[in-house]
Parts: C-alpha cells; structure tokens; sequence
C-alpha cells in the first residue's frame, strides 16, 4: 500500500496520526536520520541526549524511535511497563553493536581476568546491544557515550586500576590518549582469536580495547585529511570520535553529533568546513549553514545504510499500526537484561 501513496499523501497521514495522538505519541530523532523523517520527529539529538529524553518522558504511550536499535533498546530500558517503544523497521540494526555479543564477551572477560585478576572496571559505548549493557552493569561498570566519555574513562579510574573498553576501539583510543595514557599502555582485544595486542609491557596496560569499530566512520582517512587541506587552504576539519586515531589527531576538532552541530552553529559566515561524520547530518548541516562551505571529509559521503532503513513508509507503517491498536515491532527488553542494563546506563545518566 505504501508504495502507491505519493510523498505528499504519507506526511498528510503522518501529520494527522501526530495530531490525533498528541502528547500520548513522542517521536526522538537521531541526527543521522533522513530529513523526510527528522521533519517529523518531537526531538532530535545525539545519543546522549535522546536517552535523558526517554529517561524524562513519563506521558508517551508510545515512543516511536527514529535511529537504530540500540537507541530504541535504551529508551525501552528507560520508560516504564506502560511505555511502548517502536522500532519502525527491525533491520535499523547497528554493525559495530553487532560486534560484541554476550558469548564472547564473557568468554574474554574470564580470559582477560588470568592476565589482570580483578583490576578492570568494563565499560561499554552505548552502541551495544542491552546484553552488553547488562553484563557491564553486573560487574559495577557503566555506558557512556561520545558526548561524555571523557567523564565516564575519569570516573572509571577512580574504580579500578584499568579498563575494559567495548565494542569500538577508536572511541576507547581517542578518549583515553586525550586522558594522556599513551598508546603503548593500550592493548586491543580481539576476541575472535581470543589474542591481546600490545606494543609495550603487559604490566602498564591501563587500558583493553574490544576490537570493534564503525563501518561509516573508518571510511574518514588521513589521506582524505591531506587532500582536503591542499584543496582548501585554511579548512576546518572536524570529525566524530568514532573516526580512527590518526584522523581525529589531524583534524582541528574531534566531537560527538551534537559537538559538530554546535561548533558549526559558531562557526565563522565563509569559513569552509570537512565534516567526518555520517552524510544526513553533513548533508543537512550544508544546507543550514548556506553563508559557510560544508563538505563531507569523504567525497564518496558516508551514508549509515542502518540508519537509513527508516524512512516515510516505515515511519508511517509504524503510526498506522498504533492508530489501528495493533503496535508492530516493539522492543522489548528482556526484564533480567533490563534490570542489570539499566544499573549501567543510570551510572552514567548520574554523572552526564
Ligand atoms: P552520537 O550521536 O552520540 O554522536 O553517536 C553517533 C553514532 O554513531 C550513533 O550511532
Ligand atoms: Fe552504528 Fe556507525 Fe551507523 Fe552509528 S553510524 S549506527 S555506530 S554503524
């Protein structure tokens, strides 16, 4: 049926589904969403500041989740019984989340403790699935996000001795190194060989990184970097943490989605920008900013399929199915997973 309503019809139905439902529907929007969607969401934001909105949202019955689903597992985590939480299409999934799963996870862990004995606090990016969450949150550790990883890396060693980083390597590098421990007191774990790499001594590794990372913002190189600077003299590069070390050390600016916003809403009228994040929001950032350049570090542009995967039908198929009182495709975290997940996103919720 979808497929035979034209753009124009599918944000009419939109709009009055919104208007019959009120404040009983809430719709957050991650900043990597399409405008054909993000034109329709009550709030948008980063990670961050979408799960402090679904911690504070006690009215919505129904929480339509416009990112991937993670997201929605964490809003899920965070409302309560009466709270439904939508995921407009199951395929939103996230392909660093999916490199860390609760077998492996806890297999490493047990490996990890023969080297180190009980010195590690985990801590889990929040792009991980609510299992991870869980596990971290038993062992006294907590999520953080790229907004407050910083905060949270501090916190941590005020806990234990090191650190368990999961699932994205780069994040865990970059926040670290901008803590002054040097690389050679980082090891990577890969838990497919089940091997830590190191370059320095097994003694003053202060931090274990899971070897998971972004496939979007790999794509962001230090070649693109140089070419951007010869083609551009006098460019400002900014990138998300998720990009690897030698990018975010070259670049002038490193930060999380709402970072970049911000730093492009104080930016200079005329001053040219390269952006190392996902294409919706350098996309959408260009057209704010139409009196500064915006280009993507990346000619090729970085698109998240995942992220991609919700747009107008499925966002509507979602609102439709709430309006006929048959709701598709919860999510709904396990109650034992929700439990312990949630001592870990509070612990960083307390300190954010
Ligand atoms: P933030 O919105 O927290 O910067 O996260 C970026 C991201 O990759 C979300 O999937
Ligand atoms: Fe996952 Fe990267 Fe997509 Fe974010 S941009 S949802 S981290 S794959």
């Amino acid at each position: 049926r979808y497929k035979t309503l034209s753009v124009e019809e599918m944000e009419a139905r939109i709009i009055e589904i919104k208007n019959k439902f009120g404040t009983r529907l809430y719709i957050p929007g991650h900043h990597y969403q399409k405008d054909e969607v993000i034109q329709f969401a009550d709030d948008t934001g980063d990670s961050l500041k979408l799960a402090q909105l679904s911690a504070n949202n006690k009215s919505a019955e129904y929480i339509v989740f416009c990112g991937v689903h993670f997201m929605a597992e964490t809003a899920d985590i965070l409302t309560n019984e009466n709270q439904k939480v939508l995921l407009p299409d199951m395929r939103a999934g996230c392909s660093m989340a999916d490199m860390a799963n609760l077998e492996q996870t806890e297999r490493s862990w047990v490996k990890l403790q023969e080297l180190f004995g009980d010195t590690m606090l985990p801590l889990t990016y929040v792009n991980s699935t609510a299992a991870i969450k869980a596990f971290v949150g038993k062992y006294e550790g907590a999520t953080v996000t790229s907004s407050n990883a910083k905060k949270m890396v501090e916190w941590a060693f005020t806990q234990k001795e090191r650190i368990f980083f999961l699932p994205d390597q780069h994040l865990g590098r970059n926040t670290a190194f901008e803590l002054g421990i040097p690389l050679d007191a980082m090891a990577v774990w890969d838990p497919h060989t089940e091997q830590l790499e190191y370059t320095g001594e097994l003694t003053d590794i202060k931090v274990i990184l899971w070897k998971g990372h972004c496939s979007v913002h790999e794509k962001f190189t230090v070649e693109n970097i140089e070419q951007m600077r010869s083609d551009y003299p006098g460019i400002n590069i900014i990138v998300h943490p998720e990009c690897s070390h030698e990018v975010v050390q070259l670049a002038d600016y490193a930060g999380s989605t709402n970072y970049i916003i911000d730093k492009l809403n104080e930016a200079e009228p005329g001053s040219i920008w390269a952006v190392g994040t996902e294409m919706n929001l350098v996309k959408r950032l260009g057209q704010v900013h139409n009196d500064k350049k915006v280009l993507s570090l990346n000619p090729n542009m970085c698109p998240c399929l995942t992220m991609n995967r919700i747009d107008l039908p499925h966002l509507l198929w979602s609102l439709e199915s709430i309006e006929n009182g048959a709701p598709i495709n919860q999510i709904s975290v396990d109650k034992d997973i929700a439990y312990h997940a949630v001592l870990a996103v509070n612990r960083m919720l307390d300190r954010a």
